[in-house]
């Protein structure tokens, strides 16, 4: 496995792989990587005859005060995973690779972004859409691999991709679990043991609201409500940003739920802030 730490490089060698006929898959990462990124890793060796994993804090997407400083960082250690995953190249470019001076062209996805994390998080997407615009035409044409875990990321990528012709194929993949059912996440590190113990909390709400919507329920608040319930009994240290029961495409409610139907939740503990969606579909 080769790791690249500068646009050209990286550029050269799959410029000179496409050439000889190889399909790329990329997985882009923040890094701090676990079963979750090895999903992805592995859903792009499977398909495809080269793959890299983008290993990159990338700052665009942080805001004022959130854990851009902190996050965690073990660069030999996802090295490690993403050779044994069969990964052929890591790409770990320093911030001032990416960025060599300030930011003045910014990507945004108006609609998709706005509502959920967008409410919460306002300048995210925007960040999140303009560092994959850059992994994208950096890594030319290929299938990127993104996880279900953050279902408004892949609609953001999704349509940033398809609005502005990037020859990419945006690929979801399903969301990787702890054995009792918390979403993995690079973030857990944050949880304290007793928020730990209530992070499986999100996972039950959103089976909750889906049982309730198979059992014929089609008003979403009241979806929304059984899973704030669940979440007040059982994750009594969480506080709540959203419980939304939403269509799957355009994630804003509107009136009674019909057809494919996606549940999201956010939950931020002390330092830790959770999220969590899963489907159902509304008869
Ligand atoms: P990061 O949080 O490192 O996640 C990288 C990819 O792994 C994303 O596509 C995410 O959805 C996926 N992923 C995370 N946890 C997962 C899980 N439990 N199961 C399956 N997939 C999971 O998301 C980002 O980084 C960044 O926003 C990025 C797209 C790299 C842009 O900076």
């Amino acid at each position: 496995m080769k790791t690249f730490d500068t646009i050209a490089e990286l550029r050269e060698q799959l410029d000179a792989d496409r050439s000889a006929g190889l399909a790329v898959g990329l997985v882009p990462t923040m890094g701090y990587l676990h079963d979750g990124h090895s999903s992805l890793i592995d859903a792009a060796v499977a398909a495809n005859d080269r793959t890299v994993v983008s290993i990159f804090v990338n700052p665009l997407q942080f805001a004022e005060g959130e854990d851009l400083d902190d996050y965690p960082r073990d660069l030999d250690a996802d090295r490690g995973l993403c050779g044994a995953a069969g990964a052929d190249y890591v790409f770990a470019p320093a911030v001032e690779e990416m960025y060599r001076r300030a930011v003045h062209t910014v990507v945004t996805v108006p609609g998709v972004s706005a509502p959920l994390e967008g409410v919460h998080r306002p300048t995210h997407f925007a960040g999140v859409a303009t560092v994959c615009t850059k992994l994208f035409a950096i890594v030319g044409p290929c299938r990127a691999y993104f996880g279900a875990k953050d279902w408004q990321q892949i609609a953001v990528v999704t349509r940033m991709a398809s609005d502005l012709s990037i020859p990419v194929e945006v690929v979801p993949c399903p969301t990787m679990r702890e054995a009792d059912g918390l979403a993995m996440s690079s973030r857990n590190v944050y949880l304290t043991p007793a928020e730990r113990t209530q992070g499986p909390a999100l996972r039950r709400a959103l089976a909750a609201g889906i049982a309730a919507v198979e059992a014929g329920e089609r008003d979403p608040a009241t979806v929304e409500q059984v899973m704030r319930s669940l979440l007040a009994a059982d994750a009594p240290d969480g506080a709540v940003e959203y419980a939304a029961a939403v269509p799957a495409d355009t994630l804003v409610a509107s009136g009674p739920l019909t057809g494919d139907v996606r549940l999201l939740l956010a939950v931020k503990f002390s330092k830790a802030r959770l999220i969590d969606n899963d489907g159902v579909r509304a008869g």
